[in-house]
């Protein structure tokens, strides 16, 4: 039903300069693979072929990573290396990706709308690979089964946070209609938190219909001077069913180094092979 995500990748990763100033933000590694690669498995297991990634100048090591490497593989199978040489290979045959560029730093509803004519007419998802979500079902997959179940136009993933926190986010108000589920009636990005209608935020992951692309040729600039989804998203809200989703999970904000740092260290405790070791040393420093 849901067959094309959309992965917004072009920012320049300004919060982890200096390690971003050659390399993308979105080939950081959470333990051993790159934070973008988590958003595409997600996306996989939740049934979608066709990956879209909004690229932009210095990001072409994305391109590479969802590439056959034909040298890398060449050599691991001479050494006869089959595990590696297959974990390499997975990875090129994840989907079909498609890339398109944001030549302009305009925001994310720019990111978006530069994907218009690769989505076309049908629904589709959007992924922001900042936010790794740790869930035993994967979170696209719940927000399809929402999607399917409540025949909505859009599903966003959403979740409680702190009040003084609701400035980072798009923040809805909602009316709750079944377990976890809210249908929106108004939503504000980034509000003042005396201004917030809630302190339920809209977290990376959304289900849109294609409609979004005319609400985000029409929008002006908003929150930050930038084109924002969740005005796009708002100015939709007379004609389509959007819900909010809490979802099953721990989310991690990987776009922020404390978020990035605790997602590291959950992801490597799990670990079979790093996660005894890792947890040794962390008690015997009396870091936990
Ligand atoms: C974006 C969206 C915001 C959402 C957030 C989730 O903001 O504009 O509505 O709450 O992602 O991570 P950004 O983090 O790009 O500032």
């Amino acid at each position: 039903m849901i067959r094309k995500a959309v992965f917004p990748a072009a920012g320049f990763g300004t919060r982890f300069l200096p390690a971003t100033k050659a390399s993308p933000k979105e080939m950081l590694p959470l333990v051993d693979k790159p934070l973008i690669q988590h958003g595409v498995e997600e996306a996989r297991a939740s049934g979608i072929r066709d990956m879209i990634i909004v690229t932009g100048r210095g990001k072409n090591a994305i391109e590479d990573h969802f590439d056959v490497s034909f040298e890398l593989e060449a050599m691991l199978a001479k050494k006869g290396d089959r595990k590696l040489h297959s974990l390499v290979r997975s990875i090129s045959d994840m989907g079909d990706f498609f890339y398109v560029r944001q030549n302009l730093p305009l925001g994310l509803g720019h990111a978006v709308l530069r994907t218009m004519d690769m989505v076309g007419e049908e629904p589709f998802a959007v992924i922001l690979s900042d936010d790794v979500i740790d869930s035993k079902v994967p979170v696209l997959r719940q927000m399809i089964d929402v999607y399917a179940k409540y025949s909505a136009g859009a599903v966003l993933a959403i979740q409680k946070v702190p009040r003084e926190h609701v400035p980072r986010y798009g923040i809805i108000e909602g009316r709750k209609i079944g377990k976890g589920v809210y249908e929106i009636v108004d939503m504000v990005e980034k509000p003042k938190p005396e201004k917030a209608p809630s302190d339920l935020a809209i977290i990376g992951r959304y289900i849109l219909p294609p409609s979004i692309f005319p609400a985000l040729q029409a929008i002006k600039p908003g929150a930050g001077g930038e084109l924002q989804l969740t005005d796009a998203i708002r100015a939709l809200l007379s004609e389509e069913r959007v819900l909010g989703y809490e979802f099953e999970g721990v989310r991690y904000d990987a776009g922020t180094k404390l978020g990035f740092l605790m997602a590291n260290i959950s992801f490597a405790l799990k670990d079979p092979e790093i996660g005894p070791p890792l947890r040794e040393f962390l008690r015997k420093e009396r870091i936990s």
